[in-house]
């Protein structure tokens, strides 16, 4: 038989201010576990504007970058790296779309988020997205094989 392999990837998730304040970390944590999204590294921070400058320079033109920032540092993140098959596209699609209005039935933004501005969760966008976000908040050796 045909063995169709499967990529074990990485992807950078971040459980944004506004779903931290509804206490619901625990919830989309068992999302990716459910899933088959291992966390294999892990971190609160409170971001500095810096950080969240930095984080997001690639939209640094974008008319929105200065409301993300300021609701960014608004209050603190969780951050994790997940690992499994797949990771970026099975995060995206545990995800659902940017703006919850448009978020499929049954993702972490049509469950959590409230506006686009205010949407619970980030996700990598691109496996080589993944691998720069990463290295953003941990050093390698805070990555853990599991
Ligand atoms: S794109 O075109 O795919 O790069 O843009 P997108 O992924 O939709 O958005 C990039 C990030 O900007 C956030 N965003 C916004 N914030 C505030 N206001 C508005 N109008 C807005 N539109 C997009 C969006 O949530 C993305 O943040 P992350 O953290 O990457 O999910």
């Amino acid at each position: 038989y045909l063995e169709i392999p499967m990529a074990l990837e990485r992807t950078l998730s971040i459980i944004k201010p506004d779903a931290v304040g509804k206490n619901v970390i625990g919830e989309i944590y068992t999302r990716f576990e459910k899933a088959g999204l291992k966390i294999v590294a892990a971190r609160m921070k409170h971001l500095s504007r810096a950080e969240a400058e930095g984080f997001y320079a690639v939209h640094r033109e974008r008319p929105f970058f200065n409301a993300l920032v300021e609701f960014m540092t608004s209050g603190p993140v969780m951050i994790q790296a997940l690992e499994g098959d797949n990771a970026v596209l099975k995060h995206r699609d545990l995800m659902g779309a940017t703006n919850p209005k448009d978020a499929a039935a049954g993702t972490i933004r049509a469950d959590f988020a409230d506006s686009i501005d205010a949407n619970a969760v980030h996700g990598s966008d691109s496996l080589e997205n993944a691998a720069i976000e990463i290295a953003y908040f941990f050093p390698s050796t805070d990555v853990h094989a599991r």
